[in-house]
């Protein structure tokens, strides 16, 4: 097949999936597979510039940046929408009767109800069936041509779905981010130490308006349409629900969430339906929008002040609000991480009473450099957890210190520290620390770990909360009369806890260092430092050198296993817990010498016969071991059926690639 040709169906094929990922969210092939196409996309347009389409999907990526965006004027003013600030059911009656009055009506007439999404308005103009401007709202007489980064947006059709494409065709709707993708880009931007967003409809804004179309295709951003602009050579239908069917018929996202009502009532209980769902609607809304259904009717009632008389958005309340910084708390998590905590004096943010938000970590109390005594606005959308979106600088009174976080763990007056560069300060005394007592002995008693049979989170929750356990070595020497004491414990479960508990001081020296729980140490680096030191001693005593002198050991893993170490209360468990007659064989390290001896192997995809716990044991009763992800180190992939991107990256790097027919011949070789 000659370039063009191929370029052509492979635009053809990617668009069909684009559309099932953005718009039907139902893709048929998997990202590994799209990329495959894509890639051989770019590569036919690299070679042959002169095939690349306005419409390629390859736009997508993002172009050159601009020096300022173009003014464009609309063909048809982009309006506003008046607004009912009564929260209650009143907003739709009197909407209602401003519409009857004007149109001396007085039958129940017919409303579309929709969402009123928070993001950024967009024209849309399509010219026979192609996108060729993207615009923003502006003034609503002149917005500005932000089409390079509009085509970043993979819910925005790039070609219309349409057999027979209109002259002209404008779509209007909102460009948007979805709450999830905020919060996802910001985790990511704090671990990173970049700024993050303040909500997610400034998120959507601000990556709109890059001039760097690059940037707007990094940000994750979402499209609904609601409605139409300049239309020419298409028959327009006679009602607005007609016009949303017809463009999710184009290729469109529509919000699912909308309706058909007749008078007031319905309205004001789509508000109220509506009003219920909000916190756990995936992306934010500030109202609903009532349309008169009829594109007659609304011609009829036409404008007044750049607002249309037939539609008005009926608000809820703010997910925003303005308080003040009481106190800066630091709240230990069951994992360590020590997180600073603005208390506030309480205010109703979207409908809740928020007296706390989250400060995240040290560099993000920082950054937003909140002091007690300021005031902030405060947000709360969804289920996600109250948060400072910023200070108000012209408020702050005194001059307070900025915010330091402590050198020590609050609850147990441990070293706290941060680790690599990593983002949160966590508590070193994982083993002793309260606040992380739980999550300690719920992973020290696990199956990979020292795995006491019968030992799950229920009874840790009662044998702490008794305070008959603190730390893992009080579970060997538990008192059979008083655990009998604690309520639904009957002498026979008693009898097989302690037997379990017994049972599991007969372990290897790689699942004791597993079961201490030190971050960044798992079961394989658990199994390397056992069979590099041989004996627990020599680990006790390892310095950085000699940790990172092990090939499979970094930098993160040995300050992380440093700083567990450096912690007498950690160190004094461990003791206890020797003590307790704890055994394992002795230079487990040498035993495991086998044809693997030195070799990495990945493991990826379903395996016809073994799981995945019986190929990594026979290939470490081989002396290999079995890392998570494909590097340079790599030996060997060991792939099953729906193998994931890890074989993109080990073809990459021509690591050898084998199934499992082939792993069982190599060990039986
Ligand atoms: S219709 C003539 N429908 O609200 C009415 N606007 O209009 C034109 N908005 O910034 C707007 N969701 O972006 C309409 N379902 C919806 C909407 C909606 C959000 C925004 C729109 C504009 C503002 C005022």
């Amino acid at each position: 097949m000659e370039a063009g040709e191929r370029a052509a169906a492979l635009r053809a094929e990617i668009e069909e999936h684009d559309y099932r990922y953005y718009v039907l969210d139902a893709p048929v092939v998997t990202d590994a597979e799209y990329d495959v196409l894509f890639a051989e996309l770019q590569a036919i347009e690299k070679e042959y510039p002169g095939l690349q389409t306005p419409d390629s999907p390859t736009r997508r990526v993002g172009g050159k940046p601009l020096d300022l965006f173009k003014p464009v004027r609309h063909a048809v003013p982009m309006l506003s929408i008046h607004t009912e600030t009564d929260f209650g059911p009143e907003g739709a009656f009197a909407f209602d009767s401003r519409v009857r009055r004007e149109l001396a009506e007085n039958i129940a007439l017919e409303y579309a109800a929709e969402l009123k999404f928070d993001g950024l308005a967009i024209n849309l103009r399509y010219e026979n069936g192609l996108l060729v401007c993207a615009a923003t709202r502006g003034d609503g007489e002149t917005g500005e041509d932000v089409t390079a980064n509009a085509r970043t947006v993979g819910q925005i059709p790039l070609r219309l779905r349409a057999a027979l494409c209109p002259e002209i065709f404008e779509v209007r709707g909102e460009i948007y981010m979805k709450r999830r993708d905020f919060e996802r880009f910001n985790a990511r931007a704090r671990a990173r130490g970049e700024k993050t967003l303040s909500n997610p409809r400034n998120g959507a804004a601000g990556s709109i308006r890059q001039l760097d179309s690059k940037i707007a295709a990094s940000r994750p951003l979402s499209f609904f349409a609601y409605g139409l602009g300049e239309v020419k050579g298409w028959a327009v239908p006679e009602s607005h629900d007609g016009v949303l069917a017809a463009l999710e018929e184009m290729g469109f996202p529509v919000c699912e969430e909308r309706a058909v009502l007749c008078g007031p009532a319905g309205l004001a209980d789509f508000h109220r339906r509506i009003g219920e769902k909000r916190p756990r609607l995936p992306f934010d809304i500030d109202g609903v929008v009532y349309k008169v259904n009829s594109l007659f009717l609304q011609r009829r009632l036409g404008f007044v002040s750049r607002e249309p008389r037939w539609a008005v958005a009926h608000k809820y309340p703010p997910e925003e609000a303005y308080s003040e910084v009481l106190g800066i708390d630091i709240q230990v998590g069951r994992t360590g991480t020590l997180t600073p905590v603005a208390k506030l004096a309480p205010v109703l943010v979207g409908g809740v009473t928020v007296s706390s938000a989250t400060l995240h970590n040290e560099d993000e109390a920082r950054r937003k450099d909140v002091r007690v005594g300021d005031t902030v606005v405060v947000r709360r959308a969804g289920d996600v957890i109250p948060e400072i979106v910023r200070v108000v600088p012209e408020k702050r009174l005194a001059s307070a210190p900025g915010f330091v976080m402590p050198k020590t763990c609050p609850v147990c007056d441990s070293a706290a520290a941060r680790a690599g560069d990593e983002a949160a300060t966590r508590c070193t005394a994982g083993l002793y620390c309260p606040a992380q007592r739980k999550q300690a002995l719920i992973h020290f008693a696990s199956r990979r770990a020292m795995d006491i049979e019968g030992l799950g989170e229920k009874l840790i929750d009662q044998l702490v909360d008794s305070g008959l356990v603190r730390t893992p070595a009080d579970l060997y020497r538990l008192d059979p009369a008083e655990l009998i004491r604690l309520e639904r414990m009957a002498e026979k479960s008693a009898r097989n806890l302690l037997e379990a508990i017994e049972k599991s001081k007969q372990t290897t020296l790689a699942r004791f260092i597993y079961a201490l729980g030190i971050r960044n140490v798992g079961e394989t680096t658990a199994k390397d430092l056992a069979k590099h030191f041989g004996k627990l001693e020599n680990i006790l005593v390892a310095d950085e050198d000699a940790l990172i002198r092990i090939d499979e050991i970094g930098p993160v893993v040995a300050a992380s296993l440093l700083q567990f170490l450096g912690e007498r209360h950690n160190l004094e468990i461990v003791e206890r817990l020797k003590e307790s007659g704890i055994v394992w064989p002795e230079n487990e390290g040498e035993s495991t010498r086998g044809k693997f001896s030195g070799k990495t192997f990945v493991l990826t995809g379903t395996l016809p016969t073994l799981t995945r716990d019986e190929a990594k044991a026979l290939i470490e009763a081989a002396g290999g071991r079995v890392s998570g992800s494909v590097s340079k180190k790599t030996d060997y992939v060991i792939a099953g059926d729906s193998p994931g991107s890890k074989i993109t990256r080990a073809n990459m790097l021509g690591i050898s690639v084998l199934d499992e027919t082939q792993l069982r011949f190599l060990i039986a070789e």
